[in-house]
């Protein structure tokens, strides 16, 4: 009996290696079951590479990294790396749990089975990173410049792909502005470069990261263009007669704005009971200079200087102011103020800056230049570009009504 069952036994054996078909011995090798070959994240997360594997028998699975450097054994950690665990949800699974993914990462992994030859599954680990801007690689939220310099906007941007990096510019006129508002100006990239830079580029500047990875970032940039003062006078002479008052205006444009004044021979006019000078804000770098001079007497006749200056330089121009005689004097005439026609009045009270303004009256002597004249200058200074469309509609409007009512 013992020996029947040993040759039964040995029979078996036998016929397992000697007769069974090979095919069937090798349904039986450990097989891979599980399709995934590709795993993106973003950094942070915790990240799956899946390993399934039939048949494993005795055999043993191992995770090797990118570097070929053995990473598990079963369900073991070989490497000093507390990231990485190994997660069985069913008794095929040898999954390799990455938590807190970091960029690098990313690479080819491999799950083994120590067959021979070893039979190896490939997964492509691939890691986005979403758009930073580095802040202290970037440029500063407000920059200085001089007119007609050169200047670079830099937004130095981290991200995994590649960020796109457009640049927008805000316009200071609009109160409300959404993503597509802005006015999207020169080529993508991190440097933004701006050739002999003029006052009118005086602007927000935006740079907005994507790379499809998250939200896009954004940084805003302020850039203040620095120039010399100009003054413009909108009347540079007028007449005006004894025991009236009138009001000369200056025109200064200039970034950063200093010291502004009319002068009499050198001297700075103070507000007194015969002057009476107030600053209005009129846009972006413009302001008037307003100088009410009351009972004029023949003294005040003469020459008035309205000059400006800044660290950059200075301007002035002279105003002359004469006196006008009258053969007939009208009886109580009503003074200057009530001349005032108010076409005038509007034009200049519109003031789409959005700092400060203050709502203001303008007086004006008989012989003060038609209003056609008058826009002129702006044109010439190129102020006018700070006018939305809707100024040009009113000045039109209001001088064809001054017309009518003419
Ligand atoms: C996995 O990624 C590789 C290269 O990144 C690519 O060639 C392959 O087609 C991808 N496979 C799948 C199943 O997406
Ligand atoms: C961004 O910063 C990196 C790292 O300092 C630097 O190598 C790169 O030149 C910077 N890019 C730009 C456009 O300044
Ligand atoms: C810079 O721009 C001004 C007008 O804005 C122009 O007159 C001048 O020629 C320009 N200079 C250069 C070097 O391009
Ligand atoms: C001003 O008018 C021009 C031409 O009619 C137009 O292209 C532009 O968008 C207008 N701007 C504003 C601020 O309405």
């Amino acid at each position: 009996m013992l020996g029947l069952l040993g040759l039964d036994l040995f029979g078996l054996v036998v016929g397992v290696v000697t007769h069974l078909p090979s095919v069937k011995v090798e349904s039986l090798e450990p097989s891979f079951d599980d399709p995934v070959t590709n795993v993106t994240a973003i950094a942070g997360d915790t990240v799956t590479l899946p390993c399934s594997v039939k048949n494993l028998k005795d055999y043993k699975v191992m995770w090797l990294d990118h570097r070929t450097k053995t990473l598990t054994l079963e369900a073991r950690r070989i490497i000093a790396d507390e990231r990485i665990t190994i997660e069985r949800p069913d008794i095929g699974d040898w999954n390799l749990y990455i938590h807190g993914v970091e960029l690098s990462d990313a690479g080819k992994y491999m799950c083994q089975v120590n067959t021979v030859p070893v039979k190896i599954k490939y997964v492509i680990l691939t890691v986005h990173e979403p758009p930073e801007i580095i802040p202290e690689l970037s440029s500063k939220e407000e920059v200085f410049v001089r007119e007609s310099d050169t200047v670079q906007l830099v937004c130095n941007v981290t991200g995994v792909p590649t960020p796109t990096v457009r640049w927008f510019k805000k316009s200071p006129n609009r109160r409300h502005y959404s993503y597509n508002d802005k006015e999207m100006i020169g080529h993508d990239g991190m440097v933004l470069r701006i050739r002999n830079i003029s006052r009118y580029c005086d602007d927000v500047y935006q740079c907005v990261a994507d790379n499809g990875v998250k939200l896009p970032v954004s940084r805003d940039i302020k850039v203040t263009v620095q120039f010399p003062p100009e003054i413009h006078l909108p009347t540079k002479k007028l007449s005006q007669a004894v025991g009236k008052e009138t009001i000369l205006n200056c025109e200064v444009t200039s970034n950063p704005s200093m010291y502004s004044a009319w002068t009499r021979d050198g001297i700075t006019i103070q507000n007194s009971d015969k002057f009476k000078i107030d600053l209005y804000e009129d846009y972006k770098n413009t302001m008037t200079l307003s100088m009410k001079i009351s009972d004029i007497q023949k003294p005040d006749f003469g020459v008035y200087r309205c000059e400006a200056q800044n660290e950059f330089g200075r301007d002035f121009k002279d105003f002359f102011l004469y006196e006008l005689v009258t053969t007939t004097p009208s009886p109580s005439t009503p003074s200057a103020v009530t001349t005032t026609t108010p076409v005038h009045v509007y034009v200049f009270t519109w003031t789409p800056s959005v700092r400060t303004y203050t709502p203001r009256r303008e007086y004006h002597s008989k012989d003060r230049p038609p209003l056609a004249t008058k826009k002129k200058p702006k044109g010439r200074n190129g102020q006018s570009r700070f006018l939305p469309n809707n100024t040009f509609y009113l000045i039109g409007l209001l001088t064809t009504l001054s017309v009518i009512i003419k």
